[in-house]
């Protein structure tokens, strides 16, 4: 079920262009490049809303300023905020360039986070930044993560942007879901269900399903969501042949 690396494959689509926004402590009045992406569709005002931010050299990484950070993501009041910045101890001319990357909720930093990483790339490799390339290297609080561009895995999607990214695996063990989600059917609306696991780390149902198309067909509820005792769950399903 479960491969080395979780590995997504998306289209995202460019939302609303490029705005400046009034910059950090020191440099308050240098403008930031932002964009607002919706990952997961190639429909604007589809799919799922991450703001991204470039910052200029270096400004993302661990040691940046997070509070700043932190303000920007409660005024975007989006689900996360990315921030990222070239890493400038890799070479101008690397072949594959890697950025510093954070992101924020309208709450607090996250360790981890998918669409916005989605959302970063997309921004890249739409820019010059990274349009050149066919693959960016994030580095993170998980680790190094990789972006790369994929082709349309269908005749009619021809010259969408698809992306896959490489993330860490986690760990996860069994659970029985009588015992510890017994709101299964309620939570996914009678999706049919193939196995129920844990992630070990974060504390997430990991329930699969059997296809790709019910995963995007399941309509959660997210009030039996709310009460589950996990952190959150998390819905999956062997990928589509040819995917990666
Ligand atoms: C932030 O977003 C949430 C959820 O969309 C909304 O309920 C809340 O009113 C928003 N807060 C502000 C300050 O706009």
């Amino acid at each position: 079920m479960v491969k080395k690396g979780i590995q997504y494959v998306v289209v995202s689509a460019l939302f609303s262009l490029i705005f400046s926004l009034v910059g950090s402590n020191e440099n308050w009045c240098s403008p930031v490049v932002w964009s607002q992406v919706d990952a997961f569709t190639a429909q604007p005002f589809k799919g799922n809303p991450a703001a991204v931010c470039f910052l200029e050299d270096d400004a993302a990484a661990p040691a940046g300023d997070g509070r700043w950070m932190q303000s920007v993501a409660v005024e975007f009041n989006l689900s996360q905020t990315a921030f990222f910045s070239r890493d400038s101890s890799c070479a101008a001319d690397a072949t594959t360039p890697r950025f510093h990357l954070r992101w924020f909720t309208p709450v607090t930093e996250v360790a981890l986070c998918g669409h916005a990483t989605l959302a970063t790339a997309h921004f890249l490799f739409t820019s010059v930044l990274a349009e050149r390339h066919g693959v960016v290297e994030f580095a993170t609080k998980s680790g190094v993560l990789t972006a790369k561009k994929v082709p349309a895995p269908e005749a009619e999607e021809q010259g969408k942007l698809f992306i896959e990214l490489d993330f860490p695996m986690s760990d996860y063990v069994g659970c029985d879901p009588a015992d510890e989600l017994p709101s299964i059917p309620e939570t996914l609306n009678g999706a049919p269900v193939v196995s129920v696991h844990k992630s070990v780390a974060t504390n997430d149902f990991i329930v699969e399903l059997s296809s790709g198309k019910e995963v995007a067909d399941v309509l959660p509820n997210i009030e039996e969501i709310r009460k589950c005792a996990g952190r959150g769950v998390i819905v999956t399903a062997p990928a589509p042949a040819g995917s990666g």
